[in-house]
């Protein structure tokens, strides 16, 4: 059976350093322009059911760096649009190509699809996780702190799908995570207890970015929340980070954010265009630790 990652918990915490470690030396290597061609004539399908420029470019470029090839899959223009069952589609795409990734909605989704996979499937986003995201956020955190390891981090706004990922690195990479969301906009209660003391839920910001080493946020109205889109600015409009917010974090915290940003909504432009925010190296990184993970898949299994 093919290996999947549909979530952090998929791997366990050495092999996800192990992944951390090697996507800094795929780095280093492509600064160096060191040939890493490694996996000539591999080809990756991409199915989008949601909009991407990241992920996209980061996967497709990945592959063509490997000496591969990937191919852009979209609803509009494939029969999983007009309907044919996802396990005969997995079936079927998984008989051709060498590696999945898919980018949805709803997370059982992808998990059946992973079922009738002969190839191994990676979550590129769904309503319920982003992993892909939390493999380039902590390269970024250790390529710039050091291990995050008994860290504090902050999460302020939505409990959505990267706070989903984010309570599940603080599992496997092991720091304490203070979620701050309005009443409502919680993340999955099962989620949470998962992690047990490792995750504090508050509603107040400041309590909970006060002496930590990293603040993140993310959009307020995720993809497939575009008719809240107007409520959710209402309700989330204490849970911007400004300058005075990060003001409480410890003076050298780090911000990210997974990116497209609304500056003035969940970030204010003074943050995110700030010194400490690595937002841009944070994005870079999703190619890397994307290689280090295509890599692992494609080679260990
Ligand atoms: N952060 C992220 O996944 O970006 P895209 O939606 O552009 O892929
Ligand atoms: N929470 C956001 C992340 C985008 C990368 C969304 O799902 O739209």
């Amino acid at each position: 059976m093919a290996l999947h990652f549909l979530t952090l918990m998929d791997l366990d915490n050495t092999t996800l350093r192990g992944l951390l470690r090697r996507a800094s030396e795929l780095k280093a290597m492509q600064y160096a322009g060191k040939d890493h061609a490694y996996f000539p004539r591999r080809i990756m399908g991409m199915i989008f059911d949601k909009s991407s420029t990241r992920t996209r470019v980061s996967f497709e470029t990945a592959m063509a760096q490997f000496g591969g090839h990937a191919i852009f899959l979209s609803p509009r223009d494939t029969q999983l649009g007009r309907g044919e069952p996802i396990e005969d589609s997995a079936r079927v795409l998984s008989r051709m190509v060498d590696i999945i990734m898919i980018r949805t909605f709803e997370h059982n989704k992808i998990e059946r699809f992973a079922e009738f996979s002969r190839v191994p499937v990676i979550n590129a986003l769904t309503d319920q996780y982003h992993p892909c995201q939390l493999l380039a956020d902590i390269q970024t955190y250790h390529e710039h702190r050091g291990d995050i390891a008994g860290r504090h981090v902050a999460w302020i706004g939505d409990g959505n799908n990267m706070c989903h990922s984010y309570i599940e690195a603080a599992i496997q990479f092991d720091f304490q995570l203070r979620i701050a969301t309005p009443a409502g906009y919680e993340p999955n209660h099962d989620i949470v207890k998962r992690a047990g003391d490792r995750v504090t839920l508050l509603r107040d910001p400041r309590e909970a970015v006060h002496g930590t080493d990293l603040v993140v946020t993310d959009v307020w109205a995720s993809m497939g929340q575009e008719d809240e889109q107007a409520q959710r600015r209402r309700v989330f409009c204490n849970y911007q980070v400004t300058p005075a917010l990060m003001a409480v974090a410890k003076p050298d915290a780090l911000f990210m954010h997974c990116l497209p940003a609304h500056r003035g909504e969940e970030v204010s432009a003074e943050v995110i265009d700030a010194a400490n925010s690595v937002v841009w190296e944070e994005a870079e990184n999703r190619l890397h630790s994307q290689k280090a993970l295509i890599e692992y898949l494609l080679t260990k299994h």
